[in-house]
């Protein structure tokens, strides 16, 4: 996670659009949904008001309803969990990898396995007031802090137990699983552009997906419900008001052009950190070429790496042993490497713990 990168491309094709009258489902979001398909390589991109309203049209498209178990990472941003609870589903929360701090495709596989036998080691899975254990519906797995969950084993298991795959890589825009571009990995995928993530619109999401159908369905609920050739006043479905105005997708434009260029901006001082100081970027490019664009530390690292930013001219005071950090903005914005500096970039301390697995020392901030 990091700040805005924004500049002269941003503020003109901001400008351009409010020198016209069209700030709403114009074709600025069109261009935008088509510059995602490109980049991702995804039949269909449908522009959303925020990642939070684009995984909930996911799990609308899923079919996800009153009752229904999903099978979600017990670590996350809160908005994975709230989209199954607006459609009453039951989140069951199983345990993560403490490796990746992504969802442990062993704990998962003896979720859906024991959920759907029943019994009394499925209710052990479910909050004390849920309905009763069933087979469960579908598998929301999110990629966290931009490194992808174990997608292979998770299809595994999904295509096992018939279950949909929806992936939330809302912190995961540019890294790769395997090759394979994050978002990319289950039958629905959610990028998400609030200020802190990789690239920006302000507010907003995109849904990917390589199913017609379901792109139709949830560009109809995005727009009130209007099924293509509903007129202003039909509405085919239930929908909401999800989309994205143009400025913002103006925006989206400039910003997804430059991401290659962006992503690298933001990895350049992890790799210089990890190769100046023998820090130990955890997770950060794995021996499958597995991307994590953020650090974690060992708690015994974290002064090493104050110190390091300290030298350097950076304000690390959030970076302390009580787990998350950040750093801040230097005074000097004038240099390159001041500018460079600027860019923020956040830090999970990790504590090691009595078994010896690190675990995160709180909880980060929204
Ligand atoms: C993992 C995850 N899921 C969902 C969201 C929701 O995205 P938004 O804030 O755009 O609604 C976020 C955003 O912070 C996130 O990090």
């Amino acid at each position: 996670m990091s700040s805005p990168d924004l500049g002269e491309a941003e503020r003109r094709a901001v400008a351009e659009v409010l020198a016209t009258p069209f700030l709403s489902m114009g074709e600025q979001a069109k261009e935008f949904e088509r510059a995602v398909c490109q980049t991702s390589g995804a039949a269909h991109a449908i522009a959303v008001s925020s990642g939070t309203t684009g995984l909930h049209l996911c799990v609308r498209a899923a079919g996800i309803g009153p009752g229904d178990l999903v099978l979600t990472t017990s670590y996350s941003f809160i908005a994975s969990s709230n989209v199954l609870l607006y459609e009453n589903a039951v989140p069951v929360f199983v345990d993560v990898d403490v490796r990746t701090g992504n969802i442990d495709p062993d704990r998962l596989a003896q979720a859906a396995r024991q959920l759907t036998e029943g019994g009394k080691p499925a209710q052990t899975w479910l909050p004390r007031r849920a309905a009763a254990a069933k087979k469960p519906k579908a598998i929301l797995a999110v990629d966290v802090f931009g490194q992808p969950a174990d997608f292979d084993a998770i299809n595994a298991i999904a295509k096992a137990h018939d279950l949909t795959v929806i992936e939330d890589s809302c912190e995961a825009l540019g890294a790769n699983y395997k090759g394979r571009p994050a978002g990319r990995l289950g039958e629905f995928g959610v990028y998400a552009f609030y200020p802190n993530k990789q690239m920006t619109t302000g507010e907003g999401g995109v849904v990917i997906t390589d199913d017609e159908e379901a792109a139709n369905f949830m560009r109809a609920l995005r727009n009130q419900g209007r099924a293509e050739g509903d007129t202003w006043l039909q509405h085919t479905y239930l929908g909401y008001n999800y989309r994205l105005p143009e400025i913002s997708a103006a925006l989206g434009r400039a910003q997804i052009n430059r991401l290659e260029e962006m992503l690298s901006k933001l990895a350049l001082p992890l790799r210089k950190l990890s190769e100046d100081h023998d820090i130990i970027v955890e997770g950060h490019t794995d021996d499958q070429g597995n991307d994590a664009r953020n650090l974690k530390l060992s708690k015994s690292r974290a002064a090493a790496v104050r110190d390091y930013l300290v030298n350097a001219g950076i304000n690390a005071d959030r970076l302390d042993s009580e787990g998350y950090g950040e750093t801040k903005p230097i005074d000097d914005n004038k240099t390159k490497v001041g500018r460079e500096a600027n860019r923020r970039v956040e830090f999970m301390v990790l504590e090691q713990s009595g078994d010896g697995c690190p675990r995160p020392a709180a909880a980060p901030p929204p």
